[in-house]
């Protein structure tokens, strides 16, 4: 459920038309609703009830605007961070350090110092080699750092191949087979505090299949390292759980999930840790856009927005699907190729898609946007970086301007030698 709606025959956000905010902002602009984010912080923290002890940590690369991060830290979460970036935008959000999780596979040893000295709540480690190095700059350091080890299960989470990182050729985690060995190994370094286990097998999952496969498996281990003498307080489960990108599709939803979760680890006596990023944000944003032009097509007409693949990058990374609506639909419908204005065909957000008839000028959104969109933005054919609305009821703030061309050329220069 979503606060994307129309009134009156015109689409809003909340309580805001989204004609005002193309208005005052200009398009292309993404809206984000703050209702939506709070409810869905709240279903999925209701979902895990059954739980007893948490921490559910927001996956910051889903969406790390700073006010999206803000709403969230007033709901109590933590947040999944995968970089220094992520981490100084966690902070400067109020997220207390405890809350913070750091995952990725190339952390930098500048960034797992910086991460011991904010005193984050836990690493995961992704590899032997890394924790080796972190448990030294630790000890250099004088510190104790508090890890997991993140497991790759090897399960087919079957989801995209792109966003897939439980199979045994994924880059992620330390094989199933070998953590008992490098957990031992790690959870002899001084400066470390090996406490527990982590998985994440991939994200817009849409069965609960694997993820309960992944998570049986990590039970066992978690039995199997406590046999060998080991102590195991945490254990993380990631994240993953998809969202409906097409109307009337549906997918586990996290009352499901929560049930699963609370069946599988009911004797597991660990604090778990969650990394949600998609369910909370993806539903509570749109991209909102203004026809350029329509163009005849041999077949179907294209209808050229002022958004592109530079804006929105997963239709044309993964064939991603993203609902397309008119914001003042008159009732007529056409049959249209909806593309961006960027030189390479692939940018194109949909081919031969049933949507509202749209002429120029006309205001349209992609729905289903609130996640893995303008974090992934670039400024591809020098078209600057998108704008970014919260909606609050009534009323809308920029939270993050838009950067213009002109601004990205400023801060690049031409050396002496070549003038
Ligand atoms: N935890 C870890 C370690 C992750 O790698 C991810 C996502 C998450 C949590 C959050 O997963 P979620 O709950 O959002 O599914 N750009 C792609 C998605 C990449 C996901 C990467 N990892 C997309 O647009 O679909």
């Amino acid at each position: 459920m979503d606060h994307f709606a129309l009134q009156s025959g015109v689409m809003h956000a909340e309580d805001v038309a989204l004609p005002r905010i193309a208005e005052d902002v200009g398009t292309p602009v993404y809206v984000y609703s703050r209702a939506t984010l709070e409810r869905h912080a709240r279903v999925f923290r209701e979902a895990l009830d059954g739980v007893p002890n948490k921490l559910i940590a927001f996956a910051v690369k889903a969406n790390p605007n700073l006010a999206v991060l803000k709403v969230l830290q007033r709901q109590g979460y933590g947040a999944d961070v995968v970089s220094v970036g992520e981490m100084r935008r966690a902070l400067a959000a109020g997220i207390e350090p405890a809350k913070i999780v750091f995952s990725g596979v190339g952390k930098t040893a500048a960034e797992l110092e910086a991460a011991l000295k904010a005193g984050i709540g836990q690493f995961n480690i992704e590899s032997e080699e890394e924790g080796i190095e972190l448990a030294e700059i630790a000890a250099r350091m004088g510190c104790l750092a508090q890890c997991a080890l993140r497991i790759n299960p090897d399960v087919d989470a079957g989801t995209h191949d792109k966003i897939s990182t439980g199979k045994a050729d994924n880059k992620f985690g330390v094989p199933i087979d070998e953590a008992g060995q490098i957990f031992g190994k790690l959870a002899g370094q001084p400066s470390v505090n090996l406490r527990g286990v982590a998985v994440h097998i991939g994200s817009q999952l849409g069965d609960l299949a694997p993820l309960e496969r992944a998570f049986e498996k990590l039970g066992n281990l978690v039995t199997a390292l406590r046999g060998a003498g080991h102590t195991i307080t945490h254990v993380d489960l990631g994240g993953g759980l998809g969202v409906p990108y097409k109307q009337g599709e549906t997918l586990p939803s996290p009352a499901e999930y929560g049930a699963m979760v609370a069946r599988v680890t009911k004797d597991w006596d660990v604090s778990l840790i969650f990394e949600p990023g998609r369910v909370i944000a993806g539903n509570a944003g749109v991209l909102l856009t203004r026809v350029v032009r329509v163009k005849r097509g041999i077949n179907d007409p294209f209808v050229i927005v002022d958004a592109a693949m530079n804006d929105l990058a997963r239709p044309a990374l993964y064939g991603a699907y993203h609902d397309f609506a008119a914001v003042e639909p008159g009732g007529d419908r056409m049959t249209a190729n909806i593309v961006g204005p960027i030189c390479e065909t692939g940018d194109t957000f949909a081919m031969g898609r049933d949507c509202d008839r749209l002429v120029t000028g006309d205001l349209a959104v992609f729905r289903t946007a609130g996640a893995y969109g303008a974090t992934m933005a670039s400024s591809y054919n020098s078209r600057g970086f998108v704008a970014e609305v919260l909606v609050d009821g009534d009323k809308f703030a920029v939270v993050a301007d838009r950067i213009d061309a002109g601004e990205i050329m400023d801060a690049e220069r031409v050396p002496d030698w070549l003038e």
